[in-house]
């Protein structure tokens, strides 16, 4: 069944200039982009994105770095998107990542990691909402 998932080209990416790149990848690997827009996040916004890494260690760096700069947004349609996009996008810690992953060639470190998948449909479905209208998915607009 095709499905949805929210990708975002994070602002270490977007800032080295490797946005274009990584979004030729998204098409070559079939996904559909039912959606895509570059924003830069305030910092409420990206704590508001973040919520459920809230009381982790990493939260204040996390949201921090996440409204630091531009970055992009993508809702992304494919036969099981979720788990496909996180297979092209490689492990959390690029000295993880297998070869040929996003983070394996453009992550910097476990923190700025150059992409952000959903981690399952239901809050793929949420986090699509957060930055995309359904009309504006639908093209209705
Ligand atoms: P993402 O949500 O961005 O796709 O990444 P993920 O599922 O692979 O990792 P997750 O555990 O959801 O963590 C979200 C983001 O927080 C930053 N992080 N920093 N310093 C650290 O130890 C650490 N751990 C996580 C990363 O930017 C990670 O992608
Ligand atoms: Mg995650």
């Amino acid at each position: 069944m095709k499905t949805r998932t929210l990708a975002i080209i994070k602002p270490d990416a977007v800032s080295m200039g490797y946005a274009s790149t990584i979004s030729d990848r998204i098409i070559k690997e079939g996904f559909i982009i039912l959606g895509t827009k570059q924003i830069k996040m305030s910092l409420s916004q990206s704590e508001g994105f973040y919520t459920v890494h809230i009381g982790k260690p990493f939260f204040e760096e996390l949201t921090r770095f996440m409204s630091s700069g531009p970055c992009i947004v993508l809702a992304l349609e494919k036969e099981n998107a979720v788990d496909s996009w996180r297979e092209v996008i490689g492990a959390t810690n690029p000295k993880e990542a297998d070869e040929g992953t996003i983070r394996k060639e453009f992550a910097k470190n476990v923190g700025e990691n150059a992409v952000h998948g959903s981690d399952s449909d239901e809050n793929a479905t949420q986090e699509i909402a957060f930055f995309f209208s359904e009309e504006e998915l639908n093209g209705d607009i």
